[in-house]
């Protein structure tokens, strides 16, 4: 696995350290707001459990899943594959994402949740890669901004592989052009 990894872009003590601070400076900013995080599947469920364990509110937890994505290239549609069930009303929504490159899933998942009425929806997310970004979508907490590059581990694939890498690499054009 790691022979497809040109390079280690963010090592795994940089994202323990990020993620850490960015849960705190969540659970400060919603304090008494029992905010509810909404993962996005797949990629988000790395960086979801560590962001969580430090967060130190009330809160709870729900996951959604969306796919957009074929190999490196967004094909610019989404589809959801998994909804919510519980009513969302009135509830400050924190949407957890792996990474928000186009913005088009996320400016999507927004505008589609916003109809049924949360109080507010902000977005979390590991990185924030603004080279490609299409839709008017920005990022509340964002861990790390990272250049134009394909980016695997953490959570994050390349065709379903990879997920398990502890750390965030770039992957080896080799392995996307075969
Ligand atoms: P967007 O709709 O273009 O912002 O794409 C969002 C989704 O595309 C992310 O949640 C990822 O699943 C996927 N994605 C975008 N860039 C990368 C990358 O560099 N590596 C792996 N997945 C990516
Ligand atoms: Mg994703």
């Amino acid at each position: 696995m790691e022979r497809a990894i040109e390079k280690i872009l963010i090592s795994a003590d940089e994202i323990e350290e990020k993620v850490a601070e960015v849960g705190m400076k969540i659970s400060e900013d919603y304090d008494g707001k029992n905010p509810i995080f909404v993962g996005v599947l797949k990629g988000c469920f790395v960086f979801m459990a560590d962001l969580m364990r430090h967060v130190t509110i009330p809160c709870t937890m729900d996951f959604m899943a969306v796919s957009s994505y074929k190999g490196t290239t967004s094909t610019g549609a989404v589809m959801i594959n998994k909804d919510l069930k519980q009513d969302i009303e009135g509830r400050h929504l924190i949407l957890v994402e792996d990474i928000l490159d186009s913005g088009v899933t996320l400016n999507y998942l927004k505008n589609y949740l916003m109809v049924r009425k949360p109080a507010s929806v902000a977005i979390v997310t590991l990185m924030d890669k603004p080279a490609h970004r299409k839709a008017d979508v920005y990022a509340d907490y964002a861990c790390f901004d990272v250049p134009d590059a394909f980016v695997v581990g953490y959570g994050l694939d390349y065709n379903e592989r990879f997920r398990n890498l502890p750390y965030i690499g770039i992957l080896k054009p080799e392995v996307y052009s075969k």
